[in-house]
């Protein structure tokens, strides 16, 4: 019988894992054996009004509920802290960047996660985010500290300049992330 999904103990069980000796290996394992069964997932999971939902945060973790709708990205940006992304509904387009030789950012690869899939990126990972399907996509973000109070980088996806993160730049350079979704 499938073991099913409860919230509540899930993240009880995320936030000992996040005390634990290697935090970022026991996250990823709690989420690769969870996100196996990804209807077990959206069937335990509320349905919230918002977008984001802080599920848990304290210096040591923090768990988000993040839905994307499509043609709604979010620009290029680092966490400091890394993160595991487990998706249980739709597909969460991520694209990685690295440094190019101009000072700016290049696209180094893109992964289209769905339901089942677990992704994780390192503190000084930079990745931009958007719907890859018809439907919004829902999943569960998981970072290593305090994401609401970590001081973290975006940068502008034309120039690859840097800033530190805000969400009013986020939504100032939407606009030329979604030229660039639209044209790729
Ligand atoms: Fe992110």
């Amino acid at each position: 019988m499938a073991e099913g999904f409860e919230l509540n103990s899930f993240l009880d069980e995320l936030k000992s894992a996040s005390r634990g000796a290697s935090p970022t290996a026991e996250v990823r394992q709690i989420l690769d054996r969870v996100f196996a069964d990804p209807s077990a997932v959206a069937s335990g999971m509320p349905a919230y009004e918002q977008d984001d939902k802080i599920l848990f945060e304290d210096d040591a973790v923090s768990i988000w509920f993040c839905r994307f709708r499509p043609g709604d990205p979010v620009p290029p940006h680092d966490h400091q802290i890394s993160v595991s992304i487990g998706v249980y509904e739709g597909v969460e387009k991520n694209s990685m960047y690295r440094a190019d030789a101009n000072g700016g950012i290049e696209v180094s690869s893109v992964h289209e996660l769905g339901p089942g899939d677990v992704f994780s990126i390192g503190p000084t990972g930079i990745h931009s985010v958007i719907c890859g399907s018809e439907a919004p996509s829902l999943a569960i973000h998981v970072y290593l500290g305090n994401l609401s109070e970590v001081e973290r980088n975006l940068f502008d996806p034309r120039t690859g300049e840097r800033m530190r993160f805000s969400d009013e730049d986020v939504e100032r350079l939407k606009p030329y992330q979604q030229e660039i979704e639209a044209r790729a």
